[in-house]
């Protein structure tokens, strides 16, 4: 599953603005790990894996960065352009990114540690395993 979360904004134009998230209250998981990608160049293409256990929630609290999801059976975007935007990418989903723009910087915040072994980085073995039902209903839009 992959969806699209608005965070709370806190605050006010005169002092700037706070948002936040919590394990298992507005992301349906607990954070593990944290990572971050930067000083990317523009026109850069990052991503091009999926992952078999992990979720992960995206957030770009600087730029402009295009997320293009794909569930093996359909494709869809998301422009991560404002820091109150959250993109939970559940496992079994395909993700490539894009940087729009100078300087963005993309936040990860994952279910668990990093493993090489939980990542499926041939995108035709993804869609073996699609077609296979490896993620059967956890992987429906
Ligand atoms: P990768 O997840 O492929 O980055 P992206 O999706 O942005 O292209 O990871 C890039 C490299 O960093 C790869 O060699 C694995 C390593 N890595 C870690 O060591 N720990 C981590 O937590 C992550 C996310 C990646």
């Amino acid at each position: 599953m992959y969806k699209l979360i608005t965070f709370k904004q806190i605050g006010r134009i005169e002092i700037g603005f706070l948002s936040f998230f919590e394990s298992n209250q507005n992301i349906p998981f607990e954070i593990k790990r944290i990572y971050y990608t930067y000083y990317v160049p523009v026109g850069t293409k990052r991503g091009g894996h999926a992952h078999r256990e992990l979720n992960q929630l995206l957030w770009c609290p600087y730029g402009k960065i295009n997320v293009i999801l794909d569930d093996g059976k359909g494709k869809k975007e998301f422009l991560l352009d404002s820091p109150e935007k959250g993109l939970l990418v559940g496992k079994g989903i395909w993700h490539d990114m894009y940087w729009i723009k100078e300087n963005s910087v993309l936040c990860v915040a994952a279910s668990d540690y990093y493993n090489e072994s939980d990542y499926i980085r041939d995108y035709n073995n993804f869609l073996k395993l699609v077609k296979e039902g490896y993620w059967k209903d956890e992987n429906k839009l």
